[in-house]
């Protein structure tokens, strides 16, 4: 079975492709960065951070792959004062920089903020990737208001998921979030390549 970290990389990748705009809401280490940059070539990339050593980090590791992003040194919440384009995907992966200062972490209001903020920004064919950590006392709180948020979610127009190893106490999860119209247009591209493959 899949990590997390796979598992959320896996819902991005068919989203992923050329000339189109993605956010990173937390660049951390870079490694989401990093993944967007290496699978949505000639696309506008956001990533997002509060700590310089996230940006240096970042820019260090895409410097390494001759890749290239927007890195901005602001809190997630004001992503709208950037990023003005329809996004095809957005992934936040919450909590503190690995390896670094635990007590600058995310933060339930301005992580609900920042994630209404991108939905409203998706693509009817985009979607929406929430890594949320439940097992430190402020990463609790978060992952409970977002889970509320997600699953309060009109169902007739998102298809919402979540990924959770449910034997283990405060695992990591995902939520994923998508368009119903993504769902259906998914399923209509898989009718049409039926058809071609019957033909
Ligand atoms: C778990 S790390 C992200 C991991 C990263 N995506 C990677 O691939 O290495 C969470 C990051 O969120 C950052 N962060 C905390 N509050 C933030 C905020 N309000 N806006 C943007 N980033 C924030 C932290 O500084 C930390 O670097």
């Amino acid at each position: 079975m899949e990590q997390v970290l796979d598992f959320a990389k896996r819902l991005l990748l068919p989203h992923c492709h050329f000339h189109g705009v993605y956010l990173d809401g937390t660049m951390g280490n870079g490694q989401d960065t990093l993944f967007l940059a290496e699978n949505c070539p000639e696309s506008l990339l956001y990533a997002f951070d509060i700590q310089e050593e996230a940006l240096f980090q970042t820019r260090t590791l895409l410097a390494k792959h001759h890749l290239a992003a927007c890195l901005i040194r602001d809190s997630h919440e004001h992503l709208d004062h950037y990023v003005k384009k329809p996004l095809d995907a957005a992934i936040f992966n919450f909590g503190y920089l690995p390896n670094g200062d635990k007590t600058i972490a995310t933060t339930a209001d301005s992580s609900l903020s920042a994630v209404q903020k991108a939905l409203s920004l998706l693509k009817d064919t985009g979607i929406l990737v929430l890594v949320c950590y439940p097992g430190h006392p402020a990463g609790a709180e978060e992952a409970k208001a977002l889970e509320n948020w997600a699953r309060a979610l009109d169902a007739s127009a998102y298809n919402v998921i979540k990924y959770d190893f449910i034997n283990k106490h405060q695992p990591p999860f995902v939520l994923a979030i998508e368009h119903r119209t993504a769902k259906k247009s998914a399923d209509t591209d898989k009718i049409d390549m039926d058809s071609k493959t019957e033909s």
